[in-house]
């Protein structure tokens, strides 16, 4: 379970393009069961409504220093007071600057200076504005009076710039959270009960593959990739040392993660072999079962010969090679088993026949969402049998696959 959970956040948002990623963001507290209080500034209306806000965060949302009826059923000072953690994201130049002097001209500023909390600020900004000589002496001011600065990513911006600026996605704020409250708590990250995992060394697949067929096209599948994203993402905060060999899916990379991405099925079981040992290997990737055998390296024109004839050839399994090594096998392998119909036995079938140590089984049957969605539903099968988990945010499932994983190796170790 996240350290977050419980907790009271009054999450200020400054107006910026990256105020869209603040809605996922409050999703993916709501996912921990945090409390959100969320606070606009004018600018913050201009990319986000008070209203897409409010229905994330299931509270009101506050924006108006001098609403009377605010001011009535909680004053501003008690809505700084009221929350565990006060959270600036995305954070302005502007609103850096304002609380890094003291200004308190909107409920935004003012709740940062009114608050007994030290802030937390995510900012959110173009590259020349963060480099900016002022911006940067804002953000020593705010560092040195205990304020902390998740980020800024370095990356291409919504202007079209290059270079550090942009907001740190929604999984990678939760993560540098859980991470500042383990600290706060024990005054150590590597607390034992929270990190389970510290010391140890985790490999995960993850995404589809593609297989070429020329330099232009490739055969793949629908695999997002978020379950196995999450899954490294709950192993790193549990404490290992996390690689994760993923395949081409549009996600941000999470906190503490080394990511190896790579394309085809071949590439990806050499990116595994190259990543060992590892004391867990979580196979999550949609592995592609077949490749085309001559791949053209010229695109295939149209021809009289009418469509080409593609001969394909199975890939290697690499849940089963790693499962099978005879020198050095990874203590806990675990694989994925999508099934459609008789899902326990089919799982049971492929732990036996793969030789891992346990599956975790999807029903992806038509009535289910799971290939792309945020939730899922699985049953665990390994030699003591087969458990059935509560449907869950993938987020959740990754966080008690983590923490079973951990018992485990304990239990092995
Ligand atoms: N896997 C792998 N390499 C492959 C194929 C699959 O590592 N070439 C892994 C997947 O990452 C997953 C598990 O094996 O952990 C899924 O096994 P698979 O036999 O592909 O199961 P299904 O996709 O459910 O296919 P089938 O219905 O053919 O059993």
């Amino acid at each position: 379970m996240s350290n977050l959970s419980g907790k009271h956040i009054l999450l200020i948002v400054s107006g910026g393009i990256a105020a869209y990623k603040t809605l996922d963001l409050i999703r993916r507290l709501r996912e921990r069961n945090v409390i959100v209080t969320a606070v606009l500034t004018k600018a913050a209306k201009q990319f986000v409504t008070p209203l897409s806000v409010a229905s994330l965060s299931g509270r009101q949302v506050y924006d108006d220093l001098f609403s009377l009826t605010d001011e009535t059923e909680m004053g501003h000072i008690q809505l700084s007071r009221a929350s565990d953690l006060v959270l600036a994201a995305p954070a302005t130049a502007d609103l850096m600057a304002k609380a890094a002097n003291g200004l308190a001209d909107d409920l935004a500023s003012t709740l940062l200076l009114a608050t007994d909390k030290a802030p937390i600020f995510v900012p959110a900004m173009n590259v020349r504005m963060w480099l900016h000589a002022a911006t940067q002496r804002n953000v020593a001011a705010l560092k040195s009076a205990g304020c902390s600065v998740f980020g800024p990513a370095e990356g291409e911006m919504a202007c079209g710039e290059f270079g550090p600026g942009r907001m740190l996605e929604p999984l990678e704020i939760v993560a540098a959270l859980e991470k500042l409250i383990a600290v706060r708590s024990t005054g150590s990250p590597k607390a034992p009960a929270s990190r389970p995992l510290a010391g140890r060394r985790a490999i995960v697949t993850a995404g589809p593959t593609r297989e070429p067929i020329d330099p232009v096209r490739y055969i793949s599948n629908k695999s997002s990739g978020k379950q196995g994203y999450a899954i490294a993402a709950a192993l790193a905060t549990a404490g290992a040392e996390t690689i994760l060999v993923s395949g081409p899916v549009d996600l941000a990379t999470p906190a503490g993660v080394r990511v190896n991405s790579v394309e085809s099925a071949v590439e990806m079981l050499d990116a595994v072999k190259a990543a060992l040992p590892a004391d867990i290997f979580v196979s999550a990737a949609a592995v592609a079962d077949w490749r085309v055998k001559n791949a053209g390296t010229q695109k295939t024109k149209k021809g009289s010969d009418g469509p080409p004839m593609l001969e394909l050839v199975e890939n290697p399994d690499i849940l089963a090679t790693v499962a099978q090594m005879t020198t050095g096998r990874p203590n806990l392998v675990v694989g994925f088993a999508a099934e459609t119909e008789n899902l326990v036995p089919n799982a049971q079938a492929k732990l036996a026949r793969k030789k891992c140590d346990l599956i975790v089984a999807n029903d992806v049957g038509a009535e289910q969402e799971i290939f792309g969605g945020d939730r899922n539903r699985v049953v665990i099968v390994d030699a003591a049998g087969a458990e059935p988990w509560p449907q869950a945010s993938k987020a959740e499932i990754a966080t008690r696959l983590a923490a079973l994983l951990a018992k485990q190796l304990d239990d092995r170790t």
